[in-house]
């Protein structure tokens, strides 16, 4: 690659990555240095989810995000916070008394309010924007029977967003969510946004992970970008990766594919090479996902991608154990590809 990728995405939007501990804590890694050079805004993958920082009740642990905090203010990155209410990678006590029974809304709301001010007070001024609330909505846009809605109700959402407003009133608040380029789901986000204003909640965005399998789907994620505009809301794209590999069959998912020889050349790209006509299909899939970027620069914030190199991607093992994935720019020996240039020209 030819040219700092984030200077050379700066006149559109940010440019961004999620990193992990070894990134900001090793000097040396290899990954390390493509994070320094190449991006500008940084999420932690998990150092700031609530199972990280509050594994349980009112002990804090926040190693990992000080750290992360620390590489961006000496290399001078901003920094995403990411996230305060899931249903995912949140411990069970939070939902739970003593004896396993749900707690009461009062309580869950308690313990929802102290987390956020706990967290967004202690990076008040390293944080440039939060999600908020991730993946609240089922495909067809309706509410997530979650944890989170079943013990205090539909209005977790408004709650969450009022009470990071009070407590990180400089960040920006976004609702993060994936496959939003599936119009009911898109449709649901917005609603859902709306509804935060109209009762004078702050919301600023809308967040697409963007994790991608085999084609991108660029005509239904034009048509929600458009709708997002239309609302009158910001748009980022918070978790970027795609995968070209083929996904098994039902019965081989899970399957530890170093017991079936069979599997190996096609599902492990790194034992044997990946195809060249694997490759040329992420080519053209990155290609046509950042021309659409760019056309819509002037309301999308951010394009984040979900991890630095091939090597450190969580897409690595799943759906199969022995499995290797390709979804990023910059492959297991931390070389960018060859059609990165070809994103910036
Ligand atoms: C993923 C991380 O990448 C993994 O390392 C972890 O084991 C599970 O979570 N949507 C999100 C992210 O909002 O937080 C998830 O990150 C990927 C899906």
């Amino acid at each position: 690659v030819t040219r700092a990728l984030a200077a050379a995405y700066s006149p559109f939007f940010s440019f961004g990555v999620a990193v992990n501990r070894n990134h900001v804590t090793q000097e040396d890694n290899p990954g390390a240095n493509i994070v320094q050079q190449h991006f500008s805004v940084l999420t932690a993958e998990n150092d700031m989810k609530w199972e990280s920082i509050q594994p349980s009740e009112k002990r804090f642990t926040f190693k990992g995000s000080d750290a992360l905090v620390s590489f961006a203010e000496k290399y001078d990155k901003e920094l995403i916070g990411h996230v305060f209410v899931w249903h995912q990678q949140t411990p069970d006590w939070v939902f739970e008394d003593e004896e396993g029974n749900f707690v009461s809304r009062e309580v869950l709301l308690q313990r929802m309010r102290d987390h956020i001010f706990t967290l967004a007070g202690r990076y008040e001024n390293a944080i440039k924007g939060w999600d908020v609330v991730n993946e609240a909505l089922n495909e067809d846009g309706s509410l997530r029977k979650s944890k989170w809605q079943q013990i205090i109700g539909d209005d977790f959402i408004e709650k969450a967003f009022e009470y990071a407003a009070e407590a990180a009133p400089n960040a920006a608040l976004y609702y993060n969510d994936y496959n939003l380029f599936k119009a009911e789901k898109m449709d649901g986000a917005i609603a859902l946004a709306k509804r935060l204003k109209a009762k004078g909640i702050r919301i600023d965005g809308i967040g697409i992970q963007a994790h991608y399998s085999n084609e991108p789907p660029l005509e239904e994620l034009e048509q929600s970008i458009q709708k997002v505009i239309n609302a009158g809301f910001k748009i980022m794209i918070t978790e970027l990766d795609l995968t070209v590999l083929k996904f098994p069959d039902e019965d081989k998912v899970g399957a530890d594919i170093t017991l079936d020889f069979a599997f190996q050349e096609e599902y492990d790209p790194y034992k044997n090479g990946i195809s060249e006509a694997s490759h040329q299909k992420l080519a053209t899939a990155y290609i046509d996902l950042f021309r659409l970027f760019l056309k819509y620069h002037e309301h999308i914030d951010r394009v984040t991608l979900w991890g630095v190199s091939d090597k450190d991607t969580w897409r690595n093992y799943w759906p199969m154990k022995g499995r290797t994935d390709y979804p990023l720019l910059f492959d297991r020996k931390h070389q960018a590809k060859d059609f990165v240039d070809d994103l910036i020209a």
